[in-house]
């Protein structure tokens, strides 16, 4: 399904796509910073709801034949966790043994809109952008993932810079930064980095765009000197 995004565009909703399918393979979560209305959270939940579907489908087919073959019962210890929808993420598959995480996507907002501008953000082109633009309750945005009948993520409100080390997943695979000023970049970028999973992506939105200063120079500042061990795309 395509949902309507008024923040990203759909060449770049492409690209997000095409970067968090090649990440599917590395260990860890999905996390989004600055989610707004949900429309990429969207994208990230449906893709990561098929990719369970998928491996779901592949160990019943697996299970089935094994139990052909054998004609003797094998241990499978698949649970419908797709069907509960909300609680769909917060448990594994375990079959013949075999355990696969079910990757979780967590996603965070102040629900508050936009922060106050550094003077790292201040652009005559970026008037627009002012405190308390972009608001948008939690609520609404979990309303959007149960009436697409998708997992409802992990959905933290916070200021980024409150959040602490148990607001987030241990290892993440795939990041989504997309809080369009300087500081909100700094700090989802300090509390990313270091949870990364080698061979991760991290794209951060906005780079390129002249309204929006402060995300270059957030990141400039962020990968000067770092050897990074994730891909840093920069949208
Ligand atoms: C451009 S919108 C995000 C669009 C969304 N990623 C999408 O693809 O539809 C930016 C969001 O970041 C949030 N935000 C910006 N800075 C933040 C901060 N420091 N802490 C929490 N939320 C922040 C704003 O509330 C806003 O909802």
């Amino acid at each position: 399904m395509a949902w309507k995004n008024d923040q990203v565009s759909e060449e770049e909703t492409e690209k997000i796509i095409k970067l968090a399918k090649s990440v599917l393979g590395v260990e860890g979560d999905f996390v989004e910073f600055g989610c707004y209305k949900g429309d990429t959270s969207l994208v990230l939940a449906e893709l990561l709801h098929r990719d369970v579907m998928l491996h779901q489908k592949a160990s019943h087919s697996s299970s089935t034949r094994a139990k052909e073959t054998l004609s003797s019962p094998v241990e499978n210890d698949v649970e419908n966790h797709v069907d509960k929808v909300g609680k769909t993420c917060e448990k594994n598959v375990k079959k013949n043994g075999c355990e696969k995480h079910l990757r979780r996507l967590w996603i965070y907002d102040s629900f508050e809109g936009l922060p106050e501008k550094n003077i790292a953000d201040e652009s005559v082109l970026g008037v627009d952008f002012k405190e308390g633009e972009l608001f948008v309750t939690k609520r609404e945005v979990k309303e959007r993932f149960l009436r697409a009948g998708l997992p409802v993520p992990v959905i933290k409100k916070a200021w980024f810079c409150d959040l602490s080390d148990g607001d987030l997943p241990e290892k993440i695979a795939f990041a989504f930064l997309d809080g369009d000023f300087y500081e909100s970049i700094r700090d989802s970028l300090k509390l990313v980095g270091p949870r990364m999973s080698g061979g991760g992506v991290v794209i951060v939105h906005d780079y390129t765009n002249p309204a929006l200063p402060g995300v270059k120079k957030a990141v400039d500042e962020w990968a000067k000197g770092r050897e990074l061990e994730y891909k840093l795309v920069l949208l």
